[in-house]
């Protein structure tokens, strides 16, 4: 009796703790083929941006954390989801184009005067070297 009431807490706990990573906690990595680590917290707390700077609905309207937890699940957020090769605006298919055109355009320009990357390095990480031969 005690287990199966300490294990639905625990259960209890686990599930709120999933149902509050919104946005995900830590580095999430934005998946292609020159994968990036982006933190949320460096956006929404540190630079202070609302969600809707970078989500937005398939008429381009910002979606706020509201819109975002009414959302079934987090598919439809990720970017391929809509600039794939079916998007209309030929210029926004390509995901050089989508991404460095919301996250590199912001860093040139800056945010009350701080400044992201705008080196490759600076969001790709540095090109892996060959492995040194004998190690
Ligand atoms: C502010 C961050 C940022 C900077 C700076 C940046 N990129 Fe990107 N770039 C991204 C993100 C995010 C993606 C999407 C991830 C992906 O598609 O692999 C991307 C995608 C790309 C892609 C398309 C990969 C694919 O999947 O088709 C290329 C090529 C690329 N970047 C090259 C560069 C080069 C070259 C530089 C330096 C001149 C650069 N990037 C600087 C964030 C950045
Ligand atoms: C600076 C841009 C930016 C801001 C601001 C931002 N996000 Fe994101 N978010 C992204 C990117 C980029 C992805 C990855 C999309 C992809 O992989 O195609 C993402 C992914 C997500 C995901 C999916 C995570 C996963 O693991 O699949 C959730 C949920 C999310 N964001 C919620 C939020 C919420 C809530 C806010 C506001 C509090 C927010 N985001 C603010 C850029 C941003
Ligand atoms: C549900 C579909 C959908 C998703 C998901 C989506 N977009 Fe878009 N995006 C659009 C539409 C629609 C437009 C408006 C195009 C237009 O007005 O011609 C747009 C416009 C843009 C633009 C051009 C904005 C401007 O002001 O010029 C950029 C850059 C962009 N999206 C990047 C992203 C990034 C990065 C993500 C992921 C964080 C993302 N989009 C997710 C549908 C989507
Ligand atoms: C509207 C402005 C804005 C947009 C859009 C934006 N950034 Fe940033 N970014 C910033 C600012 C400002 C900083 C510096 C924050 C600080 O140092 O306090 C930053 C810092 C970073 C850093 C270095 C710090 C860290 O967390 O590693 C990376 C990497 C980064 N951004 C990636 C991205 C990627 C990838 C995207 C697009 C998905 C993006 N950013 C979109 C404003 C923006």
């Amino acid at each position: 009796m005690r287990k199966t009431i300490i294990t639905t807490i625990a259960l209890m706990f686990a599930a709120t703790a999933m149902a509050a990573a919104i946005p995900p906690r830590g580095r999430i990595t934005i998946e292609g083929k020159r994968p990036v680590k982006f933190s949320h917290q460096t956006h929404t707390e540190k630079a202070g941006l609302d969600c809707a700077t970078c989500h937005h609905d398939d008429k381009g309207q910002g979606r706020d954390l509201a819109a975002i937890k009414a959302l079934a699940g987090t598919g439809s957020l990720a970017c391929g989801a809509c600039h794939n090769a079916e998007f209309k605006d030929k210029k926004l298919r390509k995901r050089k184009n989508v991404f460095h055109d919301l996250c590199r355009a912001c860093h040139k320009k800056g945010l009350d005067g701080k400044h992201g990357p705008t080196k490759c390095s600076g969001c790709h990480g540095k090109r892996k070297r060959k492995p040194v031969e004998g190690c």
